[in-house]
């Protein structure tokens, strides 16, 4: 037990700027928000044993360690029992120090009680078995009981109103527009209108339009505060695999903004887009030089869009060489869009096997070339998050059998600056400029999914595209100058020649690197990804960990969890430790899998934190405790039942008698 009265002194004298920040000078521990509130986190010093057993780093992780956060009706009753002294009298923002006693008056916890605005934080010594204290129970107020769960003591607070009590102090739970304010709330009483002929010929409004009636300030802050449980990049990190949700830095949005950029409209006359395609193309040429490729197709909207465009070409290509080859063959690891899109393209789909090591059976590839193969699709770096070292025999092989190689570049944000495709024999790869390139992915609607192409390829890419002529003038090639400038074109694939806020964003994220930043940025996503794969793999089963190191992500499967539990624990238990889950179940060749892509731009202090997490809840899962099958418990929405939400997903508001009537 730590020494109490240095603990009393420290705090009674300490002017309290924030909740618990007396404690926190008083322990040195470090503090992080939660919610809106600041908590401690971390402790040294002589209060370390009573905390929670985590890594040194880490979100306090109120389900796990102890800490309650009890607010509501009855509350303040619940706590004098458990721990007798004035806790009603306890002033917002003060604290205080107690202990928390046996059953025959031994001394089982120190704890620490804070009043802040949204309650009671208790702190208690995740090491206390709930049987040390099934005796409080008795005490409690009917409507809120303490919970155990497995071996620990004070986790949660149950019952409708602790449980509201709950929410409510976390700002979980935020009531509908509708169900916060009524149509007679607000408004304006005018006269009646005078009685005008109607011209609405008996299609005028006789009921109330039933729109919810707010203040301006009530209908800020619900927004407001429906927005703070957004999860963002711009809040944490976001590990989703094969998506690279990183930071897109603000330069990018800044250049993207300016007037001559935003404003521009894709049916202005050509002279007076000038500097804009002159964007475009010096783009372009960048792109060409950072993957080695001859050409480049700037129009595809999205990285699928992108591979619908390089197959086009291939299948342009064999048109134009006069053979008809039906099939192409895409790695059982590929990204879903692959066998989509050569199948959209009307080509049949075969798959390769993976290695035990998690790359292309290059055996079994070249065992299935032949005269009615168009080609491969291989994503490189692929979803197991390797690189393919085989590239340049598999582009060979290919190219022998007569056949043209796709490379899926989503991941290239792995090997930018390091490998050009060019050189690994590769004919079409679309790169996606909202993941190598920063600009958001999706770009807060459609993205960016250039396409790089070789010799072969180039002279089948797709109009329109931006062409430097010899007046020094930019002009796009369409239809009409098609024929002369670019015959054999397989056509047109979208209305206009590509996203110029994409576009500007990239090429400032391009310029702002340079070419010794791009290199950094391969490497430092390798780097963060390796470091997550070691620092995790002892916890959790990482596959193809033996295979070297892994690239941008780093993949685990539910090997070695308890019996019942699942990668869907995993990951909704991570969203109570204040993250966002990891990809799951994806790549389909791994069972349960979790592929976690930290990215770049994520710092190691981060990435400790994330780790510590993810730990935590590994080892929960390796152990079976319960509670982790009912996370998220800190959310606005517990657990789903994920097939009912996919399929019946509820939308649209309609008032009780509207939604019955429907059923
Ligand atoms: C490997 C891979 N290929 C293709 C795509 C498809 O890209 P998009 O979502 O832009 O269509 C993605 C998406 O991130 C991807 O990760």
């Amino acid at each position: 037990m730590s020494d109490t009265n240095e603990i009393e002194d420290s705090l009674t004298d300490a002017p309290l700027a924030l909740p618990l920040d007396a404690w926190r000078r008083a322990r040195g521990a470090r503090m992080v928000t939660f919610a809106g509130y600041v908590m401690p986190i971390q402790y040294d010093g002589i209060m370390a044993e009573h905390l929670w057993t985590r890594e040194s780093a880490g979100l306090f992780d109120v389900s796990h360690m102890g800490q309650l956060i009890l607010s509501g009706e009855g509350v303040d009753a619940a706590l004098e029992a458990l721990v007798p002294g004035d806790i009603a009298g306890l002033a917002e923002g003060k604290q205080r120090y107690a202990l928390l006693l046996s059953e025959d008056g031994g001394i089982l916890d120190d704890l620490m009680i804070t009043r802040a605005p949204m309650g009671l934080f208790v702190v208690v010594n995740g090491a206390v078995k709930w049987d040390d204290i099934a005796h409080l129970r008795e005490h409690l107020p009917d409507e809120i009981t303490i919970s155990h769960l497995e071996d620990r003591a004070l986790l949660a607070l149950q019952g409708p109103k602790a449980v509201d009590a709950l929410n409510r102090a976390l700002m979980l739970e935020e009531a509908l527009i509708f169900e916060i304010g009524t149509a007679d709330t607000t408004g304006v009483d005018l006269a009646p209108a005078p009685k005008v002929a109607s011209r609405l010929g008996g299609l005028e409004r006789h009921t109330s339009l039933g729109l919810p009636g707010l203040s301006e300030p009530e209908t800020v802050r619900h927004y407001t505060r429906l927005s703070r449980q957004n999860y963002a990049i711009d809040l944490g990190l976001f590990p989703l695999g094969s998506c690279t949700m990183k930071h897109n830095p603000r330069l990018n949005e800044k250049v993207a903004r300016m007037k001559g950029f935003a404003d521009v409209h894709p049916l202005q006359p050509q002279e007076t887009v000038q500097g804009a395609l002159a964007v475009i193309q010096e783009l372009a040429v960048w792109l060409i030089e950072l993957t080695g490729m001859y050409g480049v197709a700037m129009a595809p909207k999205a990285g699928a869009h992108g591979e619908l465009c390089g197959i086009l070409c291939i299948k342009a290509a064999l048109e134009a060489r006069g053979e008809d080859r039906p099939v192409i063959l895409v790695p059982e690891s590929a990204h879903g869009t692959n066998p989509a899109t050569a199948a959209f393209a009307g080509f049949r789909v075969e798959n390769i096997p993976a290695t035990a090591e998690g790359r292309v059976d290059l055996a079994a590839l070249k065992a299935r070339l032949g005269p009615d193969v168009a080609g491969v699709m291989i994503t490189n770096p692929n979803t197991c998050g390797l690189f393919e070292r085989d590239m340049k025999a598999i582009s060979d092989a290919v190219h022998a059998a007569g056949g043209y190689v796709y490379c899926d570049g989503a991941n290239f944000n792995a090997i930018v600056g390091r490998v050009r495709p060019g050189d690994l024999g590769i004919d079409a790869m679309h790169i996606n400029l909202h993941k190598t390139f920063s600009t958001p992915h999706g770009g807060g609607g459609p993205g960016s999914g250039p396409v790089v192409l070789s010799e072969a390829l180039a002279p089948f890419g797709p109009i329109p595209f931006v062409s430097l002529m010899k007046d020094g003038c930019y002009k796009l090639v369409e239809e009409e100058s098609a024929g002369e400038l670019h015959p054999q074109t397989f056509g047109r694939m979208a209305a206009f020649h590509g996203q110029m806020g994409m576009f500007t964003r990239a090429l400032s994220y391009i310029l702002s690197h340079g070419a010794d930043g791009l290199r950094q940025v391969a490497e430092d996503a390798v780097l963060n990804a390796n470091y997550i794969l070691r620092s995790l793999e002892e916890v959790l089963d990482a596959p193809f960990a033996s295979s070297g190191p892994c690239m941008h992500e780093a993949l685990f499967s539910d090997n070695g969890l308890a019996d019942g539990f699942s990668t869907l624990d995993i990951a909704k238990g991570l969203i109570d430790e204040g993250f966002h889950p990891m990809t799951v179940y994806f790549p389909l060749v791994v069972h349960g899998a979790m592929l976690v892509e930290p990215t770049e731009t994520e710092s190691k202090a981060t990435l400790d934190q994330f780790i510590g997490a993810l730990r935590s809840v590994a080892r929960r899962a390796r152990q079976g405790d319960t509670a982790l099958k009912s996370a998220p418990h800190f959310a606005p929405r517990h657990r789903l039942d994920e097939t009912l939400a996919a399929r019946k997903p509820v939308l649209v508001w309609k008032e009780a008698e509207l939604a019955q009537a429907a059923e």
